[in-house]
């Protein structure tokens, strides 16, 4: 049972309405995260406390970094590649030809530098989302389709395991997957998470190779053996709408959590905010695009 501290919220940081999707960037010291329905990518750099906001349209649901020191984002049906000191869009990555009340929600690259991202029905209720593959120099492909709340994704240290959560199915799902190609060839299994509180949303892995999943409406993050689904830890954070977790800072064992609020704005409490936890365990380094 791995032992982590209590959350605290992290530094003086804008509060999100759905605050979600953070990553942890080694070379500058800095975390981004996205407000979805604030309109915003958030960073802040833990050395001097720097906040940077950019604004680049609705929904930006993920961000990841590219090799030069860009960002792709995703917004409601499009993936941008993005200057992350002004927020100006430099590309158009890709199109995706949805129903109107469908977006984007999570991303990550895969370990071979692709862009997976998958998208959700906003009513949350019909599975008219899909996953898609945006491969550098390739374009667009669909890896899979009828899911209703696209939401975590995580892979194995060696790529042969991709791991992702369709929010209402309130599980994780194993799938095997191809890095060479870029494909889903399959499912290995599913972790059954209905009996702990909320609904499964953004995940990571740590160097361990154990998921960390945050529960949206559960307040809390859940450390999960993917090879026997036992649940070894959980963080409890003083925030119902737990979205997503990443690890960071020096030692890259911080884990960094996200939060929306009820989307009132109403909230009176710490949700919104991004709490920061040490989780005594080291993390991984999320993958880079190659675009
Ligand atoms: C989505 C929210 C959704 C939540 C729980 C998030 O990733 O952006 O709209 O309510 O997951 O499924
Ligand atoms: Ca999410």
């Amino acid at each position: 049972m791995v032992q982590a501290s209590r959350p605290m919220v992290l530094g003086n940081l804008p509060r999100s309405v759905l605050g979600e999707g953070p990553i942890w960037l080694p070379e500058s010291n800095t975390l981004y995260w996205v407000d979805i329905l604030g309109d915003r990518v958030h960073s802040y750099r833990l050395i001097d406390g720097h906040v940077g906001t950019i604004n680049i349209g609705p929904y930006p649901s993920c961000v990841m970094p590219n090799e030069d020191g860009n960002l792709v984002v995703t917004v409601k049906d499009r993936v941008l590649l993005v200057n992350p000191h002004n927020g100006s869009v430099l590309r158009v990555l890709a199109t995706v030809n949805e129903p109107p009340s469908n977006r984007f929600n999570d991303c990550k690259c895969d370990p071979e530098g692709r862009l997976v991202a998958g998208t959700m029905d906003m009513n949350e209720k019909n599975p008219t989302g899909s996953v898609y593959v945006v491969d550098p120099g390739f374009g667009l492909r669909k890896i899979m389709g009828s899911v209703t709340i696209s939401n975590g994704i995580a892979w194995s240290q060696d790529g042969s395991s991709m791991y992702y959560i369709d929010s209402p199915t309130r599980r994780v799902t194993v799938l095997r997957y191809n890095r060479r190609e870029g494909v889903v060839e399959g499912v290995i299994k599913h972790i059954d998470l209905s009996s702990y509180p909320g609904v499964p949303d953004g995940m990571t892995i740590d160097s361990e190779g154990y998921l960390w999943i945050a529960l949206y409406g559960g307040g809390k993050v859940l450390r999960v053996n993917p090879v026997d689904g036992e649940v070894t830890g959980q963080v409890e954070v003083p925030a119902q709408y737990t979205t997503s977790c990443t690890f960071g800072g020096s030692s890259l064992t911080t884990l960094f959590i996200t939060t929306a609020t009820d989307r009132s704005r109403q909230t009176t409490g710490p949700d919104g905010y991004v709490f920061s936890v040490e989780a005594g365990v080291r993390g991984t380094m999320v993958s880079k695009c190659r675009f």
